[in-house]
């Protein structure tokens, strides 16, 4: 939530109180830079201990509520038949509308799980934009992930509303082109990821809905983040503003033929499922789960987190709870425009992201920006973020570099997790790295792994700017800070 000060300034407000804290240390710039140093300049690879504030993802890392916590005690353990699963089952039906539910470990298991039974070699999977998982899943199986965005997609100094939207007139001409039967499924993501946590609208859905429903061609909605989808439609599509966020949700499920989600966002917890009404979509998959996941009442889940999670995805539907991220993300982004720094506009769902290819435009594309600047905001902050560019896209199958159509940082706000200091400290570091970026340079490749090479991926530093930019940051804060 947001509130307005008597200023006329607004704020985003906790509506919670924190009642468990975790200790965070902040370590000196010169072990900042061996820490980087030691993980081959890529920030997954660095350890929690040497981190100040973890803002690599939003996954996984929210903060749960007591009652999340409570509802872990009562987790029930049968292998077979839990009652775990069937409160899982009821919160489906009461937040989404769907009868078939099947509970697997992560978001990504359950794109695995869609792969398997739909997408055929030789098939075309349109999107309005591929999450790094899902085209892995997808082309692993033999299919082409097309990404259908809208042109304002690309443009990171918008003020689009619903940059996450389907080009429908492109759609159309795929579809024309690979004919329908070669069409595995549509897919689109709520609050889409890489395009910096943008939301698709009501309207956008009911369109794509319309042109591939007639066809045969399933509607699938990945709705990892489908609660600050909801919340942006609320706030940004005429029409829905008395809307509640449930409200936007279920029109929502009405429309698509499946949803899928990683529990690890929204849902604030760890875990992941499918979920249908269409029992022919339900039965195409449901013989892989018990083989590639667990039995059909856990999925690969902790029967504490299948409890947690059918708690989390009733919380989620709360006003203030859908809005926690969105609102903080609003400040951070706000803060970081009226200090010059380049970030991705309109503020999305999911982060801060900051755009490398405008804050250091004299590292070439080729000398990866984004992985350059997340190094160099960790030397700066020991903050932790996460590249969001060419690093994070695989060679193609000629082994040739593919370049993102975006060169982003992306500071994830972990839900209730940090506060307004927390925001504030991070602007002033990001401040300080503008008027110090020509200290910025590229990185290469050391080891590079063949498939999401942004998880394991060792680089080094072309030339020794790492060690000139904790200098100067020496320089400026003294050596403790
Ligand atoms: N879909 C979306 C939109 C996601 O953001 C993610 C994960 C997945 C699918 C895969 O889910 O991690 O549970 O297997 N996003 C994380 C992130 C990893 O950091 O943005 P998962």
């Amino acid at each position: 939530m947001s509130i307005l000060l008597s200023s006329g300034k607004e704020i985003p407000i906790e509506m919670h109180k924190i009642r468990i804290v975790q200790k965070v240390r902040l370590a000196p710039a010169r072990e900042r830079l061996r820490a980087i140093e030691e993980a081959g300049y890529n920030t997954f690879l660095l350890r929690s201990r040497d981190i100040f504030l973890d803002m690599l993802t939003d996954s996984g890392t929210n903060a749960m509520t007591d009652y999340q916590q409570a509802s872990m005690m009562h987790a029930d353990d049968a292998y077979a038949g839990s009652e775990s699963f069937y409160r899982l089952k009821d919160a489906v039906q009461e937040v989404f509308g769907l009868e078939h539910v099947l509970p697997c470990h992560q978001g990504r298991a359950a794109e695995h799980l869609l792969a398997k039974a739909f997408v055929k070699p030789g098939h075309i999977v349109p999107m309005n934009y591929h999450f790094t998982t899902t085209r892995a899943h997808f082309e692993l199986a033999g299919g082409t992930v097309l990404e259908l965005y809208t042109p304002e997609a690309l443009n990171t100094q918008s003020t689009a509303p619903f940059k996450g939207n389907m080009d429908l007139g492109r759609l159309g001409e795929a579809i024309d082109k690979h004919g329908a039967q070669n069409v595995s499924f549509v897919r689109m993501e709520a609050t889409t990821n890489l395009l910096g946590g943008q939301p698709f609208s009501l309207g956008n859905l009911k369109e794509v809905k319309a042109l591939v429903g007639p066809l045969g061609i399933p509607l699938v909605v990945d709705g990892s983040l489908i609660s600050e989808n909801a919340y942006f439609i609320k706030q940004r599509e005429p029409g829905y503003a008395q809307a509640s966020i449930k409200e936007i949700i279920r029109e929502i499920m009405s429309v698509a033929d499946l949803l899928y989600l990683s529990g690890r966002k929204s849902c604030s917890v760890r875990g992941g499922m499918i979920a249908t009404n269409r029992r022919d979509l339900d039965e195409a998959i449901r013989p892989w789960l018990p083989v590639y996941e667990g039995f059909f009442t856990y999925g690969g889940m902790s029967s504490r987190e299948i409890e947690a999670m059918a708690v989390g995805m009733r919380e989620m539907t709360e006003l203030e709870v859908a809005g926690s991220a969105a609102d903080a993300i609003k400040y951070f982004v706000g803060r970081c425009l009226e200090e010059g720094i380049p970030v991705v506009t309109p503020a999305g769902g999911l982060a801060c992201h900051v755009d490398a290819a405008r804050l250091i435009p004299h590292v070439p594309q080729a000398q990866y920006p984004a992985g350059a600047l997340a190094a160099a905001v960790f030397i700066a902050s020991g903050i932790r973020g996460m590249e969001r560019g060419s690093v994070s896209m695989d060679r193609d199958r000629d082994g040739k570099d593919v370049p993102s159509d975006l060169e982003l940082v992306r500071l994830a706000v972990p839900r209730r997790i940090y506060t307004m200091s927390h925001y504030e400290y991070a602007v002033d570091r990001l401040k300080w790295i503008v008027s110090h970026a020509e200290l910025v340079g590229g990185l290469e490749f050391d080891e590079e792994p063949p498939v999401l090479r942004f998880f394991a991926g060792r680089m080094r530093p072309l030339g020794d700017w790492g060690s000139r930019l904790a200098a100067a940051f020496e320089r400026d804060f003294g050596a403790g800070a």
